[in-house]
């Protein structure tokens, strides 16, 4: 009967982490890295496509003070990570750190939600990427075969020379007579994860190269939006007046508006700051993962919180808040300022930064299930690494492969759902292991500490539970069936070959402390 409580022992996670022989993972991260690896992951459709959903549905110009509220969620969590990161430096992020201290059974729970935070997560973005590349190429009057630019089924129609889906078009315009087709299969999206694949399986090292470089387009683009926005209201103060007055809606309901807006846009807008976990998932690809991984996490989460509430603010003063509920926002915010490039450029920037989303995901994944192979709990290809890249590459491309049919396919919209509950418990579970082991383990040497335990791992557990609780019932029906298969994969496949099981490193009780 295998024991569901086996904890893996911090002396063995530490050795492991230690390894760095030739079948290693490759160390090649420093700070800078890091911190762009988390920026890559983080500023994505979040902020170029739902802050202006959450403003125009939920919190109205408020949608700053929405940020604030998920920002400070994510802080909770992040201090808890960095805690845990800079503890135990190895790849498997949430997983690894469940292990440590809840015992396996909830290590593999853990390990397979991950795998709706960043397998679904990458699946999401890939869907968006689609079609902000289509648009753009669309603007240079270049068209793809538009069948194969969406999910079977789904009906597009040509308006001003843009091809969208009738759901899309502005209220008042009628279909009937415009030219029409039906989505076979989304190609583009296909293709972005295989190419993604294809830089992942080459290497960390042109991967995080790879990654900074598109950062940095992406925050150019940012700042731009941000000078030229902020250059504008100084000369117009009476639009941002008008815009920003009154600055939280009067209620119209639940979570519309008021201050019920302000929680329900954080609960939406919480997709926005989901990436600076996967810092963690690159910790044995770190050079000095004791010190850099709080860096790169609470670094990344810092610089993107700061550039959410000012890009948001800038954005409802130059537009609206009624007039943003639109596929790009940031893009007709610009068009405001009257500088005719400004959305072409936005258009690029998304497409830059939703791909780094899509590749630390993906770099995540892998890395997950890199750490759950090692352990025994899932098939021995997931950690064979690759003789000269030395990559998990066979992971890479399974995962890659299986990733690019569903955007491809399905019709995934409502998936950032998923992708924020998936999270969400990772969230929760981590704050908890950070609890617990000061509590088993107090005297361990611990690189970065968690400040106020157990204060901030509570307000950490209870804000991931309250997001959580705000979701909708079929997102939570549907992350049930998804641990149920991966409930039935724990117990006809990992439980027989799970290391720790069969070495019997593990006493039944909690360890005594070291
Ligand atoms: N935070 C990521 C995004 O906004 C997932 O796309």
């Amino acid at each position: 009967m295998a024991n569901l409580l086996a904890i893996k022992p911090l002396s063995v996670l530490l050795k492991e982490s230690e390894n760095e022989g030739e079948m290693g993972l490759k160390r090649a991260l420093g700070p800078v890295n890091l911190i762009t690896l988390g920026i890559g992951a983080i500023i994505g459709a979040g902020i170029f496509v739902l802050t202006g959903q959450a403003a125009a549905k939920h919190a109205g110009p408020a949608v700053v003070l929405s940020f604030i509220m998920a920002g400070i969620t994510c802080a909770f969590a992040g201090l808890c990570y960095a805690e845990f990161a800079s503890l135990i430096p190895i790849a498997g992020s949430a997983y690894t750190y469940g292990y440590a201290t809840l015992g396996e059974f909830v290590a593999w729970i853990i390990g397979w939600d991950l795998v709706l935070e960043y397998a679904f997560g990458a699946a999401t973005v890939a869907s968006g990427w689609s079609g902000y590349f289509v648009g753009l190429l669309q603007d240079f009057h270049i068209y793809l075969p538009p069948q194969f630019t969406t999910t079977p089924g789904n009906v597009l129609c040509l308006y001003q020379n843009h091809w969208m889906p009738v759901a899309s078009l502005p209220a008042g315009v009628n279909a009937v007579g415009m030219p029409h087709v039906t989505g076979v299969f989304n190609l583009v999206a296909f293709l972005a994860i295989l190419v993604i694949t294809a830089v992942l399986v080459i290497g960390i090292e042109e991967s995080a190269n790879l990654n900074s470089a598109i950062v940095m387009v992406k925050l150019f683009v940012v700042f731009v939006f941000l000078a030229l926005g902020t250059v504008f209201l100084l000369h117009h103060p009476a639009v941002a007046r008008a815009n920003w007055h009154p600055f939280i809606p009067p209620s119209q309901g639940p979570g519309r508006f008021g201050l019920g807006g302000i929680t329900a846009g954080a609960a939406s807008i919480f997709f926005a700051y989901i990436g600076f976990d996967a810092v963690s998932t690159a910790a044995q690809e770190a050079k000095n993962p004791q010190r850099d991984m709080p860096i790169g996490i609470l670094g990344s989460l810092v610089v993107c919180t700061l550039l959410y509430i000012l890009v948001s603010g800038v954005l409802t003063g130059l537009v609206n808040y009624r007039a943003l509920n639109v596929a790009d926002p940031v893009a007709i915010g610009i068009d405001a300022t009257g500088v005719v490039w400004g959305s072409i450029l936005v258009k690029i920037g998304a497409v830059f930064g939703l791909g780094t989303v899509m590749l630390v995901m993906l770099l995540g994944q892998s890395r997950v299930f890199f750490s759950m192979s090692k352990d025994g709990l899932l098939w021995k290809w997931a950690s064979q690494i690759h003789p000269r890249f030395r990559t998990p590459w066979i992971s890479n491309i399974v995962v890659g492969i299986i990733v690019a049919f569903m955007p491809a396919l399905l019709p995934i919209d409502r998936l950032s759902e998923l992708v924020n509950m998936g999270t969400l418990l990772a969230f929760a579970i981590v704050c908890a292991g950070v609890w617990i082991l000061r509590r088993r383990n107090p005297h361990l040497h611990r690189p970065f500490k968690t400040p106020l335990v157990p204060l901030v791992p509570i307000l950490g557990i209870l804000s991931a539970l309250y997001l959580i609780w705000s979701l909708p019932a079929l997102t939570k029906i549907v992350v049930v069936v998804w641990l149920v298969v991966g409930l039935v994969i724990y117990f006809t496949y990992s439980v027989k070959h799970s290391k720790v099981q069969k070495l019997a490193l593990q006493p039944q009780k909690p360890q005594p402390q070291s």
